[in-house]
């Protein structure tokens, strides 16, 4: 037997904890999940209703590699509507998830060993994918000095100091919900031109935004940039494992040859439902103001059971906290922590290895009276 090295990566620290926590609540406690990122509530009904007609009345074969023709179009007329920008649907390629998003975006502009800056912390599996890939992440630390985001400056100083292909962004951000403001999301871009770097966009939080920073589509001033999203977190389509993403044109036809032989192609049920996802804007946004409330609860709350020092939550559903003043382990916190408290909470090591050591993530997607209760039992406990 041989084992690749490009198997050799890390594990997704949050499934442990979801594990742990599961297992706690096996042993009749009464946990509060704030680990996964992930809504507690399900698909839109619009998209239900379509998926359970076509169940019936729908052959459900394999669908074109790059996502059926209707979806395609809706997705195109989605970024007219929402940020008035005209993406033709031949550039619209519908993927398995965000993360299918990824992997397709990855072996269509990059070729093994390849260099690619990402903003540190990060959500996980960008350096995975970039490691099993052959690629190479070059990191770029942030912190509250810098939002906690990518920059121009910061990427141009990356560019002149070493080899780069390209640049990966995400704002909203995984772990932290920083996001970038419009006019340096267009510095970012010029200056990935300026170096000849491809610019991926991950907006996969876009429309859970809490109106601290404009949100703004990569494309609107970088054309060239691959933008990837997903039906996953303010759609709620999570197991429906849908997303898309929106390439260049030039850059399609090698993600169709690519997408035919790893994929074939998206499911063809969910591809189905998630047209509808589009018009189910009530429901999602009563999912959203929970999110809201949610945000308002641990943003008073936590400051005074002790999390003194908050990324800025612009966006997505997470609070990154700095816990440098009470521990150098946050992986011991977070054990400490489900087991006085009863709370699931992901360490920041998942998110960056080294300086997570002192920070932690709250995921607020659960119902409003969890945070309430969480903020009840952090307060009891004694952290430091
Ligand atoms: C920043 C970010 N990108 C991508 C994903 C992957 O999502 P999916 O493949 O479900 O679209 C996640 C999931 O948590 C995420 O946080």
């Amino acid at each position: 037997m041989t084992l690749s090295n490009r198997g050799q990566v890390d594990p997704f620290i949050v499934m442990d904890v979801m594990r742990a926590a599961n297992q706690r609540e096996a042993d009749g406690h009464d946990v509060v999940h704030m680990e996964v990122g992930q809504p507690g509530t399900p698909a839109p009904q619009l998209a239900l209703n379509a998926a359970s007609r076509a169940l019936h009345a729908h052959r459900l074969g394999y669908a074109e590699a790059l996502g059926l023709p209707a979806l395609r179009a809706r997705i195109a007329r989605h970024y007219e509507e929402a940020y008035g920008t005209t993406v033709s649907a031949d550039q619209v390629i519908v993927t398995s998830g965000s993360s299918g998003g990824f992997q397709l975006a990855f072996l269509a502009a990059f070729d093994a060993g390849a260099r690619i800056a990402l903003a540190m912390p990060a959500y996980p599996a960008y350096r995975n994918i970039i490691k099993a890939m052959d690629l190479e992440m070059v990191p770029v630390r942030t912190g509250a000095g810098s939002g906690y985001q990518m920059t121009a400056e910061a990427l141009d100083e990356a560019a002149r100091t070493t080899r780069l292909d390209g640049v990966l962004i995400a704002s909203p951000a995984n772990p932290t919900g920083a996001m970038i403001e419009p006019g340096e999301l267009a510095a970012i871009g010029k200056v990935a031109r300026q170096h000849g770097l491809t610019l991926i966009s991950d907006e996969i939080y876009h429309r859970l935004t809490y109106g601290t920073v404009p949100e703004a589509t990569a494309l609107a001033s970088n054309p060239d940039a691959i933008v990837i999203n997903s039906f996953s977190k303010y759609y709620s389509m999570t197991g429906w494992r849908i997303g898309w993403m929106i390439a260049p044109h030039e850059m399609v036809r090698p993600i169709e040859r690519l997408a035919q032989n790893l994929f074939i192609s998206v499911p063809t049920l969910s591809q189905i439902a998630a047209v509808e996802a589009f018009e189910a804007t009530q429901e999602l946004e009563s999912n959203f103001a929970v999110y809201r409330a949610n945000r308002d609860v641990l943003m008073k709350g936590l400051p005074t059971a002790g999390f003194t020092n908050l990324a800025p939550s612009d966006g997505a559903f997470y609070i990154y906290a700095d816990v440098s003043d009470l521990t150098r382990d946050s992986e011991e916190l977070c054990r400490r922590i489900l087991e006085e408290a009863d709370i699931a909470v992901t360490p920041g090591t998942d998110f960056d290895p080294e300086a997570g050591k002192t920070t932690l993530r709250f995921s607020f997607a659960g119902p409003t009276s969890h945070m309430i209760e969480a903020v009840k039992r952090l307060k009891a406990m004694k952290l430091s």
